[in-house]
């Protein structure tokens, strides 16, 4: 079924400069691909975008490939790009590993954050309070969470984090379908910016991980019943 949505009855056709092409193609690509309107299995097809957007297939190649590189499309063999799966089989095993990778880096972070980290933090969270579309929650997530870590002196640990939490935005939406929430609940991330605040590093921690495990937790009941688990 996914097959049969065309990627012009989802993008809105416009004449870009060449310049802006590849960095434009590739947003509207991304928002599409994030917030649903692109499901997994589309075919993405350079000439159609190509035409779309009045331009050449280069900066169209371009797009796909930083969109190859953040996992929201892949290759497949005698049909090109496609949508990617929004849940891999390696999902759980991907928030495993952020548990460990976020909870360390909190455990770093939070005797020397201060006033103003603690400010964006919240200011995030009021964002997201008033924010529906997915792409954009998913951004302003990962946002919070680095706010809270990112005093963390190990500046490694943080670009694996960052890392993990880009991948984890394609999640999101699922995330949010699965649990019938139109919006992420706010009451761990307040949670979290108040024991940061107090420094309170072990409580912290804990709400962390509870965050952490319950995502974990939804998206692995939904690749069982997915495999019959
Ligand atoms: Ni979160």
């Amino acid at each position: 079924m996914a097959e049969k949505i065309k990627l012009s009855n989802v993008l809105a056709s416009e004449q870009l400069l060449p310049h802006q092409a590849r960095g434009v193609i590739e947003e509207r690509l991304r928002s599409a691909i994030l917030d649903g309107r692109l499901p997994p299995g589309t075919a993405v097809r350079q000439q159609e975008l190509a035409t779309l957007f009045g331009v050449s297939r280069m900066p169209v190649r371009e797009a796909l490939r930083q969109l190859e590189a953040q996992s929201l499309l892949k290759v497949e063999m005698h049909k090109g790009a496609v949508v990617a799966p929004l849940i891999g089989e390696d999902a759980v095993d991907t928030y495993a590993l952020r548990v460990l990778l976020e909870t360390e880096a909190l455990r770093q972070s939070i005797p020397l954050l201060d006033a103003s980290d603690i400010d964006n933090a919240r200011g995030y969270i009021q964002q997201l309070e008033n924010e529906t579309r997915h792409a954009e929650i998913g951004r302003l997530n990962r946002l919070f969470h680095m706010s809270l870590y990112n005093k963390a002196p190990n500046k490694k640990l943080l670009r694996l984090i960052e890392d993990e939490l880009n991948e984890e935005e394609r999640f999101l939406r699922f995330h949010l379908s699965s649990m019938g929430l139109g919006k992420l609940t706010q009451d761990d991330h307040n949670a979290l910016a108040d024991a940061a605040s107090d420094k309170l590093v072990d409580e912290a921690v804990a709400v962390l991980e509870r965050h952490l495990n319950n995502a974990s937790r939804v998206i692995r009941r939904y690749l069982d019943t997915q495999l019959g688990r």
